[in-house]
């Protein structure tokens, strides 16, 4: 009995391990206050489509975390420099704003990305 509840204790861990992907709740929670503290939810939706700015569910996958982390912290230069940033604002027509966001925060802000993405 004691063998099987260990058993069935495991299954469980691991279900939930596999249900939240590697994801880091710490972190993407304080990710989710940067998001409407920086006003990244002003221009932005995760799923619920396309705002003043891109719908960034998946933004993980069609882009590198660098990247990401460099459009966050500082698009005016990627707007000025960054083939990709350039022509989304071609497309968009409006600049994204420096939010001021370190790169602690931007990290932060895309694990919670990533939870939403999932969901
Ligand atoms: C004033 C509106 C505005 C705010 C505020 C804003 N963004 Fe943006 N964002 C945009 C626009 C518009 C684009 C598309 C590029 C462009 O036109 O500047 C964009 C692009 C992006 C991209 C690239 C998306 C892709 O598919 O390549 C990411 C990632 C992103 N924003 C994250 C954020 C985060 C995180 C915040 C909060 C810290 C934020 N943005 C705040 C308007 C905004």
């Amino acid at each position: 009995m004691k063998k099987f509840l260990a058993l069935s204790l495991m299954g469980t861990v691991v279900a939930l391990m596999a249900a939240t992907k590697g994801i880091d709740e710490k972190l993407a929670a304080k990710g989710e206050k940067l998001w409407t503290k920086k006003g990244c939810n002003a221009c932005h939706t995760i799923g619920k489509g396309k705002l003043v700015g891109p719908d960034l569910k998946g933004v993980t996958e069609r882009r590198k975390p660098e990247w990401i982390i460099a459009m966050i912290t500082n698009p005016d230069s990627m707007l000025k420099y960054d083939p990709i940033a350039k022509e989304q604002l071609k497309k968009y027509g409006v600049p994204m704003t420096d939010q001021k966001v370190s790169v602690e925060e931007a990290k932060a802000i895309i694990e919670y990305i990533k939870r939403e993405s999932q969901k």
